[in-house]
């Protein structure tokens, strides 16, 4: 029997979603959610409270996409490049990252949300990967939207990773190195199944992709919006489907 799963709750402010056809709304949206440090700062707080803050802007976020028809949701959580911060931050955000998972899961279930992990295992604590794994093992039959939580996360990893990954089977000739295409190759990546992203945005200002997503966002679309990631919500993220929906997508063609 189909689950049944629970609406999203509606924005505070009464805000709903723009009006636009299905073809302007986003399959896959990549979120970078950056800019905690720099809300921190403005109020005089510790870098961490802005990470505290930022989740309900993710968690926001999700409702509204799942209000607006955006079908999978990518969301930069840890990037391979993060474990260079203080250690005291690393900890926290693995702490966190870790807490997060554990007290939205049942949220996320029962709206119907596909909780997924795409990273690398090596170095991240054991404590994070038993959380996502019980949050993809208790959502694996949700169908309403898929959530990527990219946790120890990085473009370059990904697809060195796959490459090491297809070189050995190479080696004990299980695939024929003649025969490796852009479709053969992603199935190596962290997460086969992911859509190409459509919609790239990150918040904060800052114009760069920082590692995140690189092969399969090579024809999204990328929006930058001026605002500190805890000060973001689904009206952000619908004001960026806005920008998109008036975006010309040609991939390749003239
Ligand atoms: C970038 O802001 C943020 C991160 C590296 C961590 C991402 C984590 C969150 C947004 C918290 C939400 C996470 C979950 C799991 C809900 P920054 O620290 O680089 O900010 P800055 O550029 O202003 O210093």
């Amino acid at each position: 029997m189909a689950k049944k799963f629970r609406a999203p709750t509606p924005h505070p402010s009464g805000a709903k979603p723009p009006k636009l056809s299905s073809d302007q709304i986003p399959r896959h949206v990549a979120v970078v959610m950056d800019g905690n440090g720099r809300w921190a700062k403005a109020r005089g707080l510790p870098r961490t409270s802005g990470h505290e803050a930022g989740e309900a802007s993710l968690l926001d976020l999700v409702h509204g996409a799942i209000e607006i028809g955006v079908k999978e949701v990518s969301a930069y959580a840890f990037s391979t490049e993060n474990w260079r911060r203080s250690p005291e931050e690393v900890k926290f955000l693995m702490g966190f990252n870790r807490d997060v998972i554990r007290r939205r899961r049942d949220e996320m279930n029962e709206l119907g949300v596909k909780v997924r992990w795409v990273g690398r295992p090596q170095k991240l604590w054991s404590s994070v990967i038993k959380e996502l794994q019980i949050a993809e093992e208790l959502t694996h039959g949700n169908n309403i939207l898929t959530l990527n939580m990219c946790v120890n996360y990085g473009g370059r990893a990904e697809i060195v990773d796959a490459v090491t990954r297809i070189a050995l089977e190479a080696k004990s000739k299980k695939i024929d190195p003649t025969k490796i295409s852009a479709k053969v190759f992603e199935k190596y990546l962290y997460q086969p199944k992911m859509n190409d992203v459509d919609l790239f945005l990150r918040s904060s200002g800052e114009q760069r992709t920082s590692n995140f997503l690189l092969w399969q966002s090579a024809y999204a679309e990328m929006v930058f919006m001026d605002v500190l990631w805890p000060d973001v919500d689904r009206r952000t993220l619908w004001r960026a489907i806005e920008i998109y929906a008036e975006r010309e997508r040609r991939f390749g063609k003239a």
